[in-house]
């Protein structure tokens, strides 16, 4: 029996490159989202508050048998850049300093934001790669000007070019506005098709896509927190492995959709039969304002709906799942701000069909939820550029732990549900750093 052990196969341990000075990171959008991060960084920073939601800051990471009782902080066991090692750089449609729209969104308390004020006041954005076409409910006034799409994409390369002066290595974040819903076409066939498009200011490449070029084109890896297709295409998967710059899915899975791939999961391993899952949502704070519009909305709920379809297999089980009806409503309701509420109505069924339902209310807030999953991003696609088993193969599969629409090798099937996307997570740090692979079978412990 000792051959069958709990911990699987052992690679050698890569030469991963240490995470020596300055961490550059560039948001797109620094809205409530972006500016929670920075805030909370900062406040992380002077000791005032704590990390919490953050696994790269928080969490621990088991190796070897249980016995061995080896636990390290995931930030102990894998090179991270210090979090004191980050400067912020950015770029909005509107002139608002960090503090300042910060204050606007008004997640976090004034007490909290006046102790940082000094810091967040010396974050300014950069003028942003805007077009109001593809965000209709925003105007924009803080914008670049340029002859094609291509002019502004240079535009991008030279304040990335200029920030790296004053760093050492550059990661970009999308936390901009979730834009209408486009679909890949002819543009995004390749990176020639897509170069050209650039010339020719082709309607399928929105603002998003621009700054993600742009990134990649400087081997600057890009995550991005909305839904929007950015770089969901054919053309920047192609660029991101030429130029060794890691990409992820996209939109950060926060409130319901988190929930979602941990319950889903739950009824999918008893076998129990799922008739009907209705969600809605109320919030007030300007990315509910966005979603107002039926475009953005329709990016969203395709990026939303995806989980549970993946997750139950209905052609699989389709006495359990075929006839699923799953819909998903999004209102924006101002009094509401950043503290979303959230209904899930579900209707399971049972032994021989018998129905039950379950209700879920979740009264969260938006940014608190997602702002250490941004940085929890932003460090671990720094690592990826700097692992050489990572940083060339594009896509970074098992960071789909953070996001609703995950992005996976043309042909596989998106893994939605939480906890095999934790366990991937950890046996990808495992894997790098040379240890043994946890798969949980432990017969050894029974010989
Ligand atoms: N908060 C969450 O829980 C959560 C979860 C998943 C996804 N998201 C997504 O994250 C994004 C940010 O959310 P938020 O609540 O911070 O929204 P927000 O509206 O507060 O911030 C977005 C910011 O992006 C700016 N912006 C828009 N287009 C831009 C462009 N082309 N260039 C530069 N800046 C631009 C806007 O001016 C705004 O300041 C949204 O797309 C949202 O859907 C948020």
């Amino acid at each position: 029996m000792s051959a069958e052990h709990e911990s699987g196969p052992t690679a050698a341990k890569q030469e991963i490159a240490p995470a020596k000075g300055k961490l550059g990171v560039m948001v797109v959008g620094l809205g409530a989202v972006a500016t929670t991060m920075i805030a909370g960084v900062e406040a992380v920073r002077r000791g005032l508050a704590k990390p919490i939601g953050s696994l790269t800051q928080m969490g621990t990471i088991r190796l070897g048998k249980r016995t061995e009782n080896k636990v390290p902080y995931v930030k102990d066991f894998v090179p991270l850049a210090n979090l004191n090692d980050l400067v912020f750089t950015g770029w909005d449609i509107f002139e608002d300093n960090v503090y300042e729209s910060a204050a606007h969104a008004a997640v976090l308390d004034k007490e909290t934001l006046l102790a940082l004020k000094p810091y967040l006041e010396t974050i300014k954005p950069l003028p942003a790669v805007f077009d109001q076409y593809y965000v209709k409910r925003l105007h924009g006034t803080h914008v670049k000007k340029g002859k094609n799409k291509r002019d502004l994409a240079d535009q991008l390369i030279e304040d990335i070019r200029n920030f790296k002066k004053t760093v050492d290595r550059v990661v970009m974040i999308w936390c901009g506005s979730t834009e209408i819903f486009l679909e890949p076409t002819a543009v995004h066939e390749s990176i020639e098709t897509f170069e050209k498009g650039l010339e020719t200011s082709d309607i399928g490449i929105a603002p998003s896509q621009i700054y993600a070029y742009a990134a990649l084109k400087e081997g600057v890896p890009f995550a991005n927190g909305a839904p929007n297709l950015t770089v969901d295409t054919k053309a920047l998967i192609e660029l991101s492995k030429q130029n060794a710059a890691p990409i992820c899915g996209k939109d950060f899975k926060t409130g319901q959709t988190f929930m979602k791939t941990v319950l889903a999961p739950a009824f999918k391993a008893r076998h129990l039969g799922v008739r009907g899952w209705f969600s809605t949502n109320i919030l007030g704070n300007r990315d509910g304002e966005v979603l107002d519009d039926p475009q953005s909305f329709k990016t969203k709920e395709e990026s939303k709906l995806g989980s549970l379809e993946y997750i139950f297999q209905p052609e699989l089980y389709p006495d359990l799942y075929k006839d699923l009806y799953h819909k998903i409503r999004i209102n924006y309701y101002p009094p509401r701000g950043d503290d979303k509420e959230a209904w899930d109505n579900i209707d399971i069924f049972g032994w021989l069909g018998y129905p039950m339902q379950i209700k879920v209310n979740f009264l969260c807030r938006d940014s608190i939820l997602a702002a250490p999953i941004a940085l929890d991003l932003v460090l671990f696609l720094d690592l990826a550029k700097r692992t050489p088993g990572l940083r060339s193969i594009g896509i970074q599969e098992w960071l789909s732990f953070y996001l609703k629409a995950p992005q996976t090798a043309a042909g596989l099937y998106p893994e939605h549900d939480l906890f095999i996307q934790s366990m991937k997570l950890k046996n990808t740090l495992r894997h790098i750093m040379g240890e043994s692979l946890i798969t949980h079978l432990g017969l050894e412990y029974y010989d």
